[in-house]
């Protein structure tokens, strides 16, 4: 039976000791979340970030615009985020609506500010191996988590499943870095199963349930980052926990193991802004 990668336990542990250094600051660090539309995973996830920022002693607001948004207004309030000294991170929360180009509103976050490391700067130093203001939240807590379990990543065979801006491709730059070799695969890779064979570590974000215990080599280390409500409302991952758990060495639950680390890099790189600003 695997090991958890129980990301409760490691989020409670660096809030901790977050709770204690932010505590000492005279001025909070601050964080802006720009929510635009109504996507309700998106509502969710906001309110738990704010409520966690509230805990840790960041000041922090959600600017909450309608679906019908025009470009210019989110455009406009950046700018001013961007000018506001008492603001040092800023994020957009992700999908935008569809009226709204993505990359434009991303690439207007001053990158000093940019929470997420996904400007244009922040993701050209990452991907060019320099080192970003910050790096992304999902990939940063990705690797937090298997750091504390001391799972070495060097000359190991980890493969991603998924290619999105967010998880995917920083996650993948990120273990290059830690001397992994990285495969990549999507929607559009042959034989799967083949490939997942081969993997001492499998980071899977993809939002369906595609990973079974049959497609793993035995001892890997599995890391589950979809979440998704399926038929019956149970929220579920990408792998199947119940046939992988038997094969894998580690495995991180849905939920409990990724998502917890996301919000507390969020909350790290928030104050890592915060000490570079002073
Ligand atoms: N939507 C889903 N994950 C993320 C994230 O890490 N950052 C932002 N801004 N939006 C998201």
């Amino acid at each position: 039976m695997a090991v958890i990668l129980d990301g409760k336990k490691l989020r409670d542990k660096i809030l901790e000791e977050l709770q204690k250094k932010v505590s000492k600051f005279e001025v909070k660090p601050s964080l802006a979340v720009i929510l635009a539309g109504e996507n309700p995973a998106s509502q969710i996830y906001v309110n738990n970030k704010q409520k966690m920022a509230e805990r840790i002693g960041i000041t922090s607001q959600i600017i909450r615009f309608p679906q019908n948004v025009s470009e210019a207004e989110l455009l406009d309030k950046i700018e001013e985020l961007n000018n506001d000294k008492s603001v040092n991170a800023i994020l957009v929360q992700l999908p935008l609506p569809e009226q709204i180009s993505k990359d434009k509103v991303i690439n207007k976050i001053n990158p000093a500010k940019d929470v997420d490391g996904f400007t244009p700067y922040n993701f050209g130093k990452l991907f060019s191996g320099e080192t970003p203001n910050v790096y992304p939240c999902t990939p940063k807590g990705i690797l937090l988590l298997l750091d504390e379990y001391k799972i070495d990543l060097s000359g190991k065979h980890a493969v991603v499943i998924g290619r999105s801006n967010i998880v995917g491709r920083p996650v993948a730059q990120m273990l290059l870095d830690r001397n992994a070799t990285v495969t990549m695969c999507h929607s559009y890779t042959k034989n799967l199963s083949q490939i997942t064979k081969t993997a001492d570590i499998i980071i899977s974000a993809v939002g369906k349930n595609i990973i079974k215990g049959e497609m793993l080599k035995s001892g890997c280390v599995v890391v589950d980052v979809g979440i998704f409500k399926d038929e019956t409302g149970k929220t579920r991952g990408d792998v199947d926990f119940e046939s992988s758990s038997k094969i894998a060495s580690y495995i991180s639950p849905v939920p409990g193991g990724v998502g917890p680390m996301t919000i507390t890099s969020l909350m790290l790189n928030t104050v890592e802004l915060f000490e570079k600003s002073l």
